[in-house]
């Protein structure tokens, strides 16, 4: 018998266990295991029903997506012993705990019978990897649960609860007893009731499942919202083939269109996705087994639009929260900000009205630091304001307890120097959020240079703990992602005195994907806010010698066109709808001959593309280069997290081998001969110059 599958015998029933850690997913040496174990059971004629189950935290979490890119990887083998299972002529019973996915799913699917322990959870969330349900998911589906839910479940990828799987049909018993118990004695009463074996496959999709123009309305929402993921429309054609055609055909079509996903750069920028984001809480040179500190108590200092929305974070997961105001009203703004804030979320029927209360229970606002001092992390979101940070770390260096985590949520300021002034440097990183706080899962944690490893550690699966996606950066301007958006802001900006138009740059951007061009994004954050960030930063001597450098943002903010808020920014809005304004290019062209940048008649979005984002890329092989980030990995999660860059890309450094290396390389060479290079706006990086003269890849990384 197999290591991952065992098969043993409780009296007449076969148990079948699954043991592949760390989520028992569907390996070769499974798929050769499950073989072998059913065969043993065809041989059997004593044993009179089998149970499925897996050993450790959950059921199969699916196909392993790391077999995806390597020889190993079928989908008709896994089918036919799934087959076998189904043709069994004993009763077999799947029995679910943890989660059931993709794969997973499939292999329950194909068991007459389905129990689940009330934790579980089952979904086929392939589309989320740019791929359908490959081994009859999308064919067993429908027959189970209908056409209507089969189709929503596979189309957003969601896990159900058992509950509600039970309700659609997929699930046909909860177990109030253990997983293993409940199951053998559920086998045991099938098996005596000598039922004909309920088999998936021969069924026929209820029609009652199939509302007028199901299908019709699915492809309407795609065209509506389009993706550049290839899953979803060919889940449409699948789903309608379960209801047209018998299993063996729908099984066909799903192969066929199954391996054009596998095959497509979509679904492998989504697997890269998958890996990138988990790889990212991977520390080098950090024992697995640190001993975290504990974190019960947070604390919060300043109550503005950052401090509100990070405190929602650990409201949200249970830990009472303290947050220290200056003022009695920024404080009662706040708080009541952050009321509003979940009486939103409840109107929208995603929490309670009591789950409000005690979220805002555990909420303790305060004018006094001392307040501070039973907190395990205190995170400081007071004004981007070296002075005033630093007057405010040294305060919290001498109220927080020993061992207690000071965190800044500066976007630019250097954390070594607000670590120093706490007095206490090992105890301190950044936590870098994006805003708004309690809805974007990135999370930049900037490590110090004394941070001491036991906090990173602890950060880093705290930030998993609140439902966060971290990265590790170092301490930089702006680390990973503000400081990569500055390349591209500053083309926009050039881009833009040369006599391409926001909505020209925009479009262009959005034509890859992107949901908003850079004209827009800063309409939305704030003109004032981007244009203070470009003042402070030549204030500090971090900006070249270069007056025409974003000199558009500043000048639309000195005209009182702060953005969206105030009706007028890159656009001016009617009804928060974004209009071409002859003012911004009349402006954009005084600015120009101000500097003595020539006008063009046609700047092409091919251009605009590529002024935009290579020198992006560059930024980031730099970045890499300086050890800011720790993989190329790292940066396509920040960019796809907090700034929106689309998954079925797979991130910039991704994209950037899409496009190659070495042509990224030789655009930043020719762009430096036709715009000029007096301020080494296009040197390149070493890092990409190696690679370029290499052939190297980013996904080759790391590189000996
Ligand atoms: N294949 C390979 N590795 C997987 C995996 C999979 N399907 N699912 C999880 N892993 C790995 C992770 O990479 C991670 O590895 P690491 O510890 O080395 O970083 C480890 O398992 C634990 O995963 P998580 O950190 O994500 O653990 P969580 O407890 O947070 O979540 C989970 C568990 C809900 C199972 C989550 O891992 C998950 O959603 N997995 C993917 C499920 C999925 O997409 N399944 C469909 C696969 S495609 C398929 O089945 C095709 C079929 O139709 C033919
Ligand atoms: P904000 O101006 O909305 O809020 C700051 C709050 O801090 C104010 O309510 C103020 O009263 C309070 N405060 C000032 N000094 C204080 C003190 N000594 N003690 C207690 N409270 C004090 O600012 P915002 O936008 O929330 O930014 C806060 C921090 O978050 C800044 O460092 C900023 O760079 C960073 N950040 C902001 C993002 C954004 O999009 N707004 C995104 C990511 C980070």
């Amino acid at each position: 018998m197999s290591d991952v599958v065992t098969l043993e015998r409780r009296g007449e029933t076969a148990l079948i266990r699954i043991d592949n850690p760390p989520v028992n997913a569907l390996e070769r040496a499974v798929r050769d295991g499950l073989r072998v174990a059913v065969a043993q059971v065809r041989d059997d004629p004593d044993i009179r029903a089998v149970v499925v189950y897996a050993a450790g935290r959950t059921f199969v979490a699916g196909a392993d997506i790391a077999e995806f890119e390597t020889p190993d990887f079928e989908t008709d083998g896994f089918r036919e012993v799934l087959d076998q299972i189904e043709a069994l002529d004993r009763p077999v019973i799947a029995a679910i705990h943890g989660t059931a996915l993709g794969g997973g799913l499939e292999l329950a699917m194909a068991c007459h019978y389905r129990v689940a322990v009330p934790t579980a959870r089952v979904g086929l969330p392939e589309v989320t990897l740019g791929l359908l349900p490959g081994a009859a998911g999308t064919q067993r589906l429908p027959r189970l649960a209908g056409a209507e839910k089969a189709l929503d479940m596979m189309l957003t990828g969601r896990a159900i609860s058992a509950r509600e799987a039970v309700q659609a049909g997929i699930v046909d018993e909860l177990l109030e007893d253990e997983l293993v118990p409940g199951a053998l004695a559920f086998a045991e009463q099938v098996a005596q009731r000598n039922d004909p074996l309920p088999r998936t496959s021969p069924r026929a999709v209820d029609p009652a499942t199939v509302p007028d123009q199901l299908f019709q309305r699915a492809r309407e929402q795609l065209v509506k919202r389009p993706t550049g993921n290839p899953g979803p429309s060919r889940i449409i054609q699948c789903v309608e083939a379960a209801v047209q055609l018998p299993f063996e055909q729908g099984v066909e079509l799903e192969a066929r269109l199954f391996q054009e996903c596998r095959e497509s750069r979509e679904s492998a920028a989504l697997r890269h996705r998958f890996f990138a984001e988990r790889e990212a809480r991977k520390i080098p040179g950090l024992p697995r087994d640190l001993e975290l500190r504990p974190v019960k108590r947070v604390g919060v200092v300043g109550a503005g639009t950052m401090g509100g929305g990070i405190a929602m974070n650990f409201l949200s997961a249970g830990l009472p929260v303290v947050i220290v105001e200056a003022e009695q009203a920024a404080l009662d703004r706040g708080i009541g900000l952050v009321r509003k804030n979940y009486e939103a979320s409840a109107a929208k029927g995603r929490m309670s009205a009591s789950q409000v209360d005690a979220c805002m229970a555990l909420l303790h606002g305060t004018l006094d630091y001392a307040d501070l001092a039973d907190c395990d992390l205190v995170i400081e979101a007071v004004f981007e304001n070296m002075q005033i940070k630093e007057t405010v770390c040294q305060r919290l260096g001498e109220v927080c307890k020993p061992g207690a985590i000071i965190a800044s949520n500066t976007s630019t300021l250097d954390v070594n120097r607000l670590a120093r002034a706490t007095g206490r440097p090992n105890d301190v990183l950044g936590m870098h959020f994006f805003s708004p706080a309690n809805v974007m899962r990135l999370l930049e944690v900037v490590r110090g240079g004394d941070t001491a490893p036991e906090v990173l550690a602890t950060v880093m699966q705290l930030a998993g703990a609140i439902g966060k996606v971290p990265v590790v950066s170092g301490v930089c301007y702006g680390f990973i992602g503000n400081r990569m958006l500055e390349s591209y802001l500053r083309e926009t900006e050039f881009l833009l005195l040369e006599g391409a138009t926001p909505s020209q740059v925009d479009r262009a951007i959005q034509s890859l994907g992107l949901p908003m061009g850079p004209c827009r994004m800063i309409d939305l954050a704030g003109v004032d806010v981007a244009a203070k960030v470009v003042i402070e930063h030549r204030a500090t001597g971090g900006l070249p010698d270069d007056p025409a450098y974003r000199a558009v943002v500043q000048a639309l903010m000195e005209q009182g066109r702060h953005g969206q808020k105030t009706g007028a920014g890159y656009y001016r809005y009617e009804d928060r709808k974004p209009l071409e304004d002859a003012e911004v290019l009349e402006l954009c062209g005084q600015l120009a001959r101000r500097f003595g940048i020539e006008h063009r008649r046609s700047i092409s979005d091919e251009e605009i593309i590529e002024r935009c984002l290579y020198p992006l890329i560059n930024e980031g092989a730099r970045i890499l280069e300086e050890g800011i980030a720790y993989r190329p990995g790292d940066i396509d999660t920040v960019w796809i997290n907090g700034y929106g860059f689309p998954d079925y890309l797979g991130g910039p450094m991704f994209w950037a081998d899409t496009v190659g290396v070495q042509e990224v390389c030789q655009r930043l060479a020719d762009y430096a001969d036709l715009r000029g290079n007096d301020h080494g706006y296009w040197d390149r990086s070493a890092l990409l110059e190696r690679m370029a003269a290499q052939g190297l890849a980013f996904s080759d990384w790391p590189f000996s």
